[in-house]
């Protein structure tokens, strides 16, 4: 009777024991995760393009493109919603470049474009040299995606 009861009160700190293993395991994988995560974003942030940089280096296309949706019309055509876009598809005077090229506005697209736009649509209208940094296009790309104020 007694040792019953000893081997069922061992049963009842065995199964709390693996209560506690499973809650402390499971912590471990919430806090590696988390690590992860965080070391993740580290990683990945360059490659993405950084939105704050991005706005510094769209000041080289604010003569031309507003980014703000119904902001009006510039030398060139407004950039709101641009990344994933068809290319002509803004209320604009496109070339006739432009408005023949096959193109969406995809980021790899984008990044090309911006290093040297007439690689893409020869004969656009867009006159300009082009980002030469990486950096700067991804991060350009990344504020056309997402503007921050
Ligand atoms: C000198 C003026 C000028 C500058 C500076 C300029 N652009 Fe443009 N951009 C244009 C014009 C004009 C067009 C339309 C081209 C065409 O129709 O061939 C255009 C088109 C575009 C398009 C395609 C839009 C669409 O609706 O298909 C994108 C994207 C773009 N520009 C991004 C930029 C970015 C980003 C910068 C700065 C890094 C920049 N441009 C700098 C004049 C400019």
């Amino acid at each position: 009777m007694r040792d019953v009861v000893r081997q069922r009160a061992g049963r009842h700190i065995q199964r709390g024991q693996d209560k506690f293993m499973g809650k402390f395991t499971g912590a471990f994988v919430v806090a590696g995760l988390a690590a992860s995560a965080l070391a993740g974003v580290a990683v990945a942030a360059p490659a993405k393009g950084d939105p704050v940089l991005g706005k510094k280096v769209f000041m080289r296309c604010v003569a031309c493109h507003a980014v703000q949706p119904n902001a009006p019309m510039k030398m060139g055509p407004n950039l709101a919603g641009v990344v994933g876009r068809k290319a002509g598809a803004a209320n604009f005077k496109y070339s006739a470049a432009m408005k023949k090229a096959n193109v969406k506005w995809d980021e790899a697209t984008l990044d090309k474009w911006l290093l040297k736009p007439s690689a893409v649509v020869p004969g656009t209208s867009m006159a300009f040299a082009g980002v030469p940094n990486a950096e700067e296009r991804a991060a350009v790309i990344a504020y056309l995606k997402k503007p921050v104020p």
